[in-house]
């Protein structure tokens, strides 16, 4: 198996940045790569920001982790020495295809180039080469220093080989949060584990949303509906991730999955307007000032959530990843999202009263005229129980 020294990060927005950082920590060789400089100083700026953190606390000496970083503004003279390429860019599956493109014309033989993408197909890019033996998802969490999860993910040609060694570099890599979890994904099925798990949960947000702006309750009056707000309430949370991310997200599951995913009249808004979160400054919250902490005792509440719901579908979610074969046990399912989202997962809480939700989710599916939304064959049958 190939010894992987020299990894290349293309794109270094919130997630490549991250996912360089902790290269760095694990002793990597790495080159970060952008179109512009001052998106690589950006990312420069954010990789040292967290290593002084560290370095606040004795862990490490942040110019010694540095000096393992080189930057390029060439992709095809970045990765000529590379031995595994990670990309982190947009989630536009033609810009992703060039860019698998220019590696496989410009990188070794040897080397395994593998994508961050949070949606979208590993074996449609990897056509773009003449390597898709050796193209693979490797899917972080945001933040990637402290969100123990990483996707590996096998295309339709992927071979095994490279699946281990997507495997070997995510097990190296530190988490500021315990051992890193890796989710191997077996099908290469749009949002793969955990983003699939919860994206139907987004037909329902948006009719939430869209429920409030036309009856002009402040969106954060969603967020106060929630009783328990886990780590971060839903519309911080969106807000953390992108509202881009959310809107390319829903499309992509739009084409792929169901229309019904297409993104409602509140986050297209969002995004037209520019509107993204954290990265803009501006979202569901102002974030000029850092993270926002809503004191939601102080918010009304919209009085329109309904938890169960949320639970069944991402039950019923969780019985289709059962059913087209992308994990093989609802237990992973549940471990893999504690890992990447610091939150339970449906089937440990969900599994004793299944009637009920199988119900309750026939029931919001009928009412806001969803066919997506309706109970799965396996959910229904309550055979997944002895799936775990
Ligand atoms: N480097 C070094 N240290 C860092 C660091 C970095 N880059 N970032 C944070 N730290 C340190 C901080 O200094 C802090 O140290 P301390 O405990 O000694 O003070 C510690 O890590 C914790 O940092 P924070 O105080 O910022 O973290 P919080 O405790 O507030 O937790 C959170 C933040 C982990 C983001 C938590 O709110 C959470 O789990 N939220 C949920 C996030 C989530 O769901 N992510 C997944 C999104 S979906 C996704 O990414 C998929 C994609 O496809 C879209």
């Amino acid at each position: 198996m190939v010894d992987v020294k020299n990894i290349v990060v293309i794109g270094v927005g919130l997630m490549g940045n991250g996912i360089a950082q902790v290269a760095l920590m694990a002793k990597y060789n790495v080159t970060i790569v952008d179109v512009k400089q001052e998106f690589i100083d950006k990312g420069i700026a954010s990789i040292e920001g967290g290593l002084k953190r560290l370095e606040a606390k004795g862990k490490l000496v942040t110019a010694d982790v540095m000096s393992g970083l080189k930057t390029s503004l060439d992709l095809a003279s970045a990765v000529k020495d590379a031995d595994y390429i990670v990309e982190a860019v947009v989630e536009k599956m033609d810009v992703k295809k060039n860019i698998f493109k220019t590696c496989d014309e410009n990188a070794p033989p040897h080397c395994v180039i593998a994508s961050n993408t949070s949606t979208m197909s590993i074996t449609e890019m990897a056509t773009a080469t003449n390597r898709a033996d050796k193209c693979i998802g490797m899917h972080f969490f945001n933040p990637v220093p402290l969100m123990r999860l990483v996707e590996v993910i096998a295309g339709e040609k992927s071979s095994e080989e490279s699946m281990e060694i997507g495997i070997k570099v995510s097990e190296s890599l530190p988490c500021l949060r315990g051992d890193r979890y890796i989710a191997k994904v077996l099908k290469d099925k749009p949002g793969f584990i955990v983003n699939r798990l919860n994206a139907p949960v987004s037909i329902y947000s948006n009719y939430l949303l869209d429920t409030c702006l036309e009856k002009g309750i402040p969106f954060e009056s969603l967020d106060a509906d929630y009783e328990s707000k886990g780590p971060m309430s839903p519309l911080v949370l969106a807000d953390y991730v992108g509202i881009d991310t959310s809107y390319h997200g829903q499309n992509y599951y739009a084409e792929t999955l169901s229309e019904e995913f297409s993104p409602g009249k509140v986050i297209t808004n969002m995004y037209k307007e520019g509107k993204l979160g954290r990265k803009t400054g501006q979202g569901f919250y102002d974030w000029s000032k850092g993270r926002p902490q809503p004191d939601f005792s102080k918010i009304s509440k919209a009085g329109l959530v309904d938890l169960d719901i949320r639970l069944a579908i991402r039950l019923n979610e969780g019985c289709r990843i059962l059913e087209e074969g992308i994990a093989s046990g609802w237990k992973i399912i549940d471990d893999a999202n504690m890992a990447g989202m610091n939150a339970a997962g449906p089937f440990e809480r969900g599994i004793e009263n299944y009637e009920n939700y199988v119900k309750k989710l026939g029931a919001i599916a009928e009412k806001i005229g969803s066919t997506y939304l309706k109970p799965c064959e396996l959910f229904r049958s309550g055979k997944f129980v002895d799936m775990k």
